[in-house]
């Protein structure tokens, strides 16, 4: 048995240091998908039971969650990077406090918490700050499955005799309260039904782990789902898939150093929106035996306006990245964000490196420079610190992005993947 990552610690003064202005020539095998593992990890409480999931990245928020699990008395152990998951002794139902409140995706545990105990109690959860983020939709989802739910000295407190399947006609889109409500619907009495879902993958993917835990789940993927009640769970093992944000990243490093990389195991269906745009500014690709070789030397072009939307459309967790690579591109672009109303904090760092960006509100104007300068630059949250390393790769002179451990939330060994990709980067740890 490998040591258990209850013994790890995130480091919070962590900074990436970067030499930028050569082409990225080599190959990058892409770790598992973060949102696709964190709302099975939560899933996994459920069941009395074994879980088991292959290719599960080493993020810190997977290891935040790993720690909650601790503490509500569930069983953890690595061996490489499969996690196991033992909740049979599981009993505790509060979500501890200092660790909810780092991670938003925590709020998932409720239902899971409610299916299993019929209780639960979280404090308001945290996570990336990229707009208001509430959790109106999530409470209530709970509330119309038969949950009172109470906010008692900074907590919220939920309580059921039992969840009932119910409608639940969502009033927009949210990933996470999809997945929250399939989670809570797997051991409710009876049907549940679930209107104006989501459509992302790592709904089809939670689905595909609930049913092989023998719930019975329908439609994830559409914009209507069904959750027939079950009352008897199994141990289970499941491949997370890969991380269709880390592949873009890495498509958007080769872009916006103009060079040449290939991507082992790439989620490329889930990407088609991104390769759309990534074709607009040039860059090339092809599917060689499952590989994805990614020509990027003429992805220099500009793209007129880009949009943020649900799946299939192009997803906000690029939007910087993206951001990154147009403020190198031959003319202007124009990015709107849709989804989260701040998201936009990385533009100023890019602006101190050199770019010509203007915000103004939901809309971004990027007119394309010919070169960015390294400079000491602040990751404010996972993705727009993710973009500041993509400058960096292109930038002259050296780049320092602080605030590393954002970035270390989502991306395994990004430091490692740049370096096999033949860029320059180090970690200094404060
Ligand atoms: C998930 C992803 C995140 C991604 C986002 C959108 C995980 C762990 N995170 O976040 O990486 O950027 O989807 O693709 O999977 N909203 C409400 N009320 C609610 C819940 C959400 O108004 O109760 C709003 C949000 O403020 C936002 C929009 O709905 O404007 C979409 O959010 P949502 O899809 O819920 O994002 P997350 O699940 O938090």
């Amino acid at each position: 048995m490998h040591k258990c990552v209850q013994d790890l610690e995130v480091f919070d003064l962590k900074s990436m240091r970067i030499w930028g202005g050569r082409p990225l020539d080599g190959t990058v095998n892409i770790q598992g998908s973060k949102n696709a593992a964190l709302p099975i990890m939560a899933a996994a409480v459920l069941h009395k039971g074994m879980t088991v999931l292959h290719h599960c990245p080493k993020i810190a928020d997977v290891l935040f969650m790993e720690k909650i699990l601790i503490q509500l008395g569930a069983k953890v152990c690595w061996k490489g990077s499969s996690l196991y998951l033992d909740c049979s002794s599981l009993e505790n139902t509060n979500i501890p406090d200092q660790y909810a409140r780092k991670m938003r995706c925590s709020i998932i545990l409720l239902g899971a918490l409610l299916g299993r105990f019929g209780k639960g109690a979280i404090a308001p959860p945290g996570g990336c700050v990229i707009g208001k983020r509430p959790v109106d939709l999530h409470i209530s989802m709970l509330e119309a499955l038969g949950t009172r739910i109470e906010e008692k000295q900074g907590l919220l407190e939920a309580h059921t005799a039992g969840l009932q399947g119910g409608m639940v006609s969502f009033e927009k889109q949210s990933v996470g309260a999809t997945e929250h409500a399939m989670i809570a619907a797997v051991l409710a009495q009876g049907v549940t039904c679930l209107k104006n879902c989501a459509k992302e993958p790592e709904i089809v993917w939670l689905a595909k782990f609930l049913n092989g835990m023998g719930a019975s789940v329908t439609g994830a993927g559409t914009e209507e789902i069904q959750i027939r009640g079950v009352s008897v769970l199994k141990d289970s093992e499941f491949e997370i898939p890969p991380d269709r944000i880390v592949a873009g990243t890495y498509l958007c490093a080769a872009a916006i150093t103009r060079g040449k990389i290939c991507l082992e195991n790439p989620p490329v269906l889930e990407l088609s929106a991104f390769l759309g745009i990534y074709g607009k500014m040039g860059g090339q690709y092809d599917m060689v035996g499952g590989k994805l070789i990614a020509d990027a030397s003429g992805a220099n072009g500009a793209v007129g306006l880009v949009e943020t939307e649900v799946y299939p459309g192009f997803s906000t967790d690029l939007q910087s990245p993206v951001m990154a690579v147009l403020s190198l591109a031959r003319g202007k672009s124009h990015i709107r964000e849709n989804i989260f109303e701040d998201r936009f904090r990385v533009a100023e760092d890019l602006v101190r490196m050199g770019a010509h960006i203007r915000i103004n509100g939901r809309d971004a104007y990027i007119d394309g420079t010919q070169k960015l300068q390294g400079r000491r630059v602040n990751a404010q949250e996972l993705r727009g610190g993710a973009a500041l390393i993509l400058a960096g790769l292109a930038a002259e002179g050296e780049t320092c992005v602080e605030n590393f451990s954002l970035v270390e939330r989502g991306y395994e060994q990004i430091q490692e993947d740049i370096r096999s990709m033949g860029g320059k980067a180090s970690i200094e740890e404060g």
